[in-house]
């Protein structure tokens, strides 16, 4: 079980790397114009400031598998973590395999569908993302989703590790991990949300005061 926070705001990441949970980041073109920064600033300095991550996510914007791999050459010696992210096109799939081949890490992204999760796993991708949230957002099931992909991945044997992106809330969160997903990538806020509970807080409050009472009684 691996959980990744899907923000480029590396203090954020910081602070939740501190619980020792943290196993990588994942961004997109969106998350860094947010961060106000180009990717390869972010990168660098998710590299330097977490060494131990598996991955750190580097997204490729452009038409063609050759240029898609030369983005791509620009970030993956940036550190032994960076993951490029290609799209789940044609072209992507032909960059994902050539970089597969080469022994490069990838995470096939923007996977809506059983039958585009089995090509990137059969292109070597080492991750790929199918996109929860956004598919209910469109009246589909995620996280039926996600246990279909999970099935086909056991069935053969895949290597790829499923991913599930998008992902917005604690219970969204918690079922995908129940139906096979390896990886879940979090904004700040779902993850945070995952131990945050007003039962553990209540009852807590609650031991506290006992136990302060039971202090005072006890001398
Ligand atoms: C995954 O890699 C994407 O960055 C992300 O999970 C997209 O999430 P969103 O649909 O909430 O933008």
């Amino acid at each position: 079980m691996r959980f990744f926070l899907d923000t480029a705001d590396v203090d954020a990441i910081a602070s939740r790397y501190e619980t020792g949970l943290i196993d990588g980041v994942t961004t997109n073109p969106t998350l860094i114009l947010k961060s106000g920064r180009t990717q390869h600033d972010v990168i660098k300095e998710l590299a330097e400031r977490f060494p131990l991550m598996e991955s750190i996510s580097a997204e490729v914007v452009a038409e063609t598998a050759d240029e898609m791999i030369a983005q791509a050459e620009t970030f993956y010696p940036l550190a032994p973590a960076v993951t490029i992210k290609v799209p789940c096109t044609v072209e992507g799939l032909k960059a994902c395999k050539r970089l597969s081949d080469g022994g490069i890490k990838t995470n096939v992204t923007l996977v809506f569908s059983v039958a585009q999760a089995c090509l990137a796993m059969k292109a070597g991708a080492t991750y790929l993302s199918p996109f929860v949230g956004r598919l209910n957002d469109n009246s589909f099931s995620g996280v039926e989703l996600i246990k279909a992909i999970c099935g086909v991945q056991k069935e053969h044997r895949m290597e790829t590790k499923i991913l599930a992106a998008s992902v917005r809330e604690a219970h969204q969160a918690s079922r995908c991990l129940l139906y096979g997903a390896h990886v879940l990538t979090l904004p700040i806020k779902t993850f945070d949300s995952m131990y945050n509970s007003v039962l553990t807080r209540e009852g807590l409050d609650l031991f506290n005061r006992d136990y302060a009472e039971a202090s005072l009684s006890n001398g």
